[in-house]
């Protein structure tokens, strides 16, 4: 299929387009490099051995959009696009509201004018909320998030549920992702955060290779096994193969639009992520224990049932895995990606 992967200049969806290609899917991006670098093409299509198209504009440009969908064939979109900085949304939540909504519409009304009836769609945990059962379970009716960046997903989710309920012949598959970490095995291509990283991986990874001084441990108070927060951590090409999992069922999926939980079904706390880096560094990494960080919940991780059995999907990597490639990509490019 040719598969129009929006966000496709950033980490997850770098990856993607990597497994959508391995796959023997034809892939065009759109991205308009508001948290990526136009180098990431470059490096793709190195990775690919073969060009790789890159559209750069904002999918909130509604004519731009529209005429990307007239002059190019397009089967599938896999859609990424987004602001996804958690803290970032609470200070900014309209902004939030515009972009990851607005985008959204626009590549659904340029695929329903265009007849693109397939989507695969980049959402979150963090829909679950503070109050579901761990592990959480795609059935679970009562979603919600503290964030606006986490309500974007939950309402994008509905959105695109409620599109395809009434579009014959549309099918989407909705992706919650638990905590994306490590980077492509040939280390040339990782998660790039720019300015200081909100999540753990990416900030004990710079501060192995130098770049900040030591990690700040939110909290080793929790009611958990060493006291640090448990997250279920997934390999990022795990995920992306994932991705082309839920693209390929899609014609088999009954339902026209299905939510799939992403992640190990398995939870790994802060200091055990931590030991877990050194052992691929090999040496002791600096880190001091600060106050909770507001939001964090002590543990969850995820039921992955669903897709092991529908989509034929299960996480491969491990914990040292998702270290050992994360330490390649960050050792080899300590400022992460250049800017030309
Ligand atoms: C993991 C644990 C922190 C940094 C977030 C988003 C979620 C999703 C994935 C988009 C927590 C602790 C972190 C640090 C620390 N993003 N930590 N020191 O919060 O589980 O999920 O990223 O979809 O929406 O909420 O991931 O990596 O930020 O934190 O101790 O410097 O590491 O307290 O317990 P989180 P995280």
């Amino acid at each position: 299929m040719r598969v129009l992967v929006s966000g496709g200049a950033g980490y997850i969806g770098s990856h993607t387009v990597l497994a959508l290609v391995a796959a023997g899917h034809d892939v065009l991006v759109v991205d308009d490099f508001s948290n990526s670098k136009p180098t990431v093409q470059g490096r793709l299509e190195g990775l690919a051995g073969r060009p790789i198209p890159f559209h750069a504009f904002d999918l909130t440009d509604v004519d731009k959009t529209e005429r990307l969908f007239a002059h190019e064939q397009i089967d599938a979109v896999v859609h990424f696009a987004g602001f996804k900085a958690v803290g970032e949304s609470v200070d900014r939540p309209l902004a939030y509201y515009r972009n990851n909504l607005d985008s959204t519409f626009a590549l659904a009304e340029a695929m329903t004018r265009h007849g693109v009836r397939k989507l695969v769609f980049s959402s979150s945990a963090t829909v679950y909320g503070e109050k579901a059962p761990v592990p959480y379970r795609e059935d679970y009716e009562h979603l919600s998030s503290s964030s606006p960046y986490g309500q974007t997903k939950v309402m994008i989710e509905r959105v695109l549920s409620d599109v395809a309920r009434i579009s014959e012949g549309w099918k989407v598959a909705l992706l919650r992702y638990f905590n994306p970490v490590g980077a492509h095995e040939s280390g040339e291509i990782g998660e790039d955060p720019q300015g200081v990283p909100n999540n753990l991986m990416p900030f004990i990874a710079q501060v192995a290779v130098g770049r900040r001084e030591r990690l700040t441990v939110f909290g080793d108070d929790y009611p958990t096994a060493d006291g640090t927060c448990e997250r279920d951590y997934l390999h990022v090409t795990d995920l992306a193969a994932g991705h082309v999992a839920a693209l390929e069922h899609l014609d088999d999926m009954a339902e026209p639009a299905r939510a799939f939980n992403l992640g190990t079904g398995t939870g790994t706390s802060v200091l055990q992520l931590l030991k877990a880096f050194e052992r691929a560094v090999g040496r002791e990494l600096p880190y001091e224990v600060g106050p909770r960080r507001a939001g964090d919940l002590p543990a969850f991780w995820a039921d992955p049932t669903r897709a092991n059995t529908e989509l034929g999907w299960h996480a491969t990597r491990t914990i040292d895995d998702m270290c050992v490639d994360t330490w390649r990509w960050q050792s080899r490019n300590p400022d992460g990606f250049p800017d030309a």
